[in-house]
């Protein structure tokens, strides 16, 4: 509950700096949405241990330089068995994409 209200807080914050802070994605925001919709599959984090078997961890997604912003943004707006389309905001896919890029 905590994460979630310091999430909307940050989001809220980058929001009101507007678009020319926010351009590129946020990677706290991306960190959180990352914990909430994808770390039940994939290592999202150096602390995250488990992972559904053949998923590639969100380290070995940053070192691929083949995957580019838009293969990320394809890969995480089309939904990829088993996961189930979350349906995501453009921005949060942008932030998604931050955090990964972060990882690197
Ligand atoms: C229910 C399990 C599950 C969840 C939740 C999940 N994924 Fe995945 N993901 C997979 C599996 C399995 C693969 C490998 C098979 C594939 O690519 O279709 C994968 C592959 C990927 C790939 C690589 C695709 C490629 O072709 O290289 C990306 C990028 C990715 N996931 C991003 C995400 C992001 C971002 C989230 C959170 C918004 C997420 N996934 C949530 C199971 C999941």
């Amino acid at each position: 509950m905590l994460r979630t209200i310091s999430a909307l807080v940050v989001m809220g914050f980058v929001a009101s700096l507007g678009d020319v802070a926010q351009a590129q994605g946020n990677v706290e925001a991306g960190r959180v949405a990352a914990e909430r919709w994808c770390a039940e599959c994939h290592v999202i984090s150096a602390e995250d241990t488990k992972a559904l078997v053949g998923t590639p961890s969100f380290f070995a997604l940053a070192e691929d330089s083949s995957r580019t912003d838009d293969y990320l943004r394809a890969a995480i707006t089309s939904p990829h068995p088993p996961m189930p389309n979350p349906d995501l905001p453009a921005r949060t896919v942008d932030d998604l994409i931050a955090y990964i890029r972060s990882l690197r």
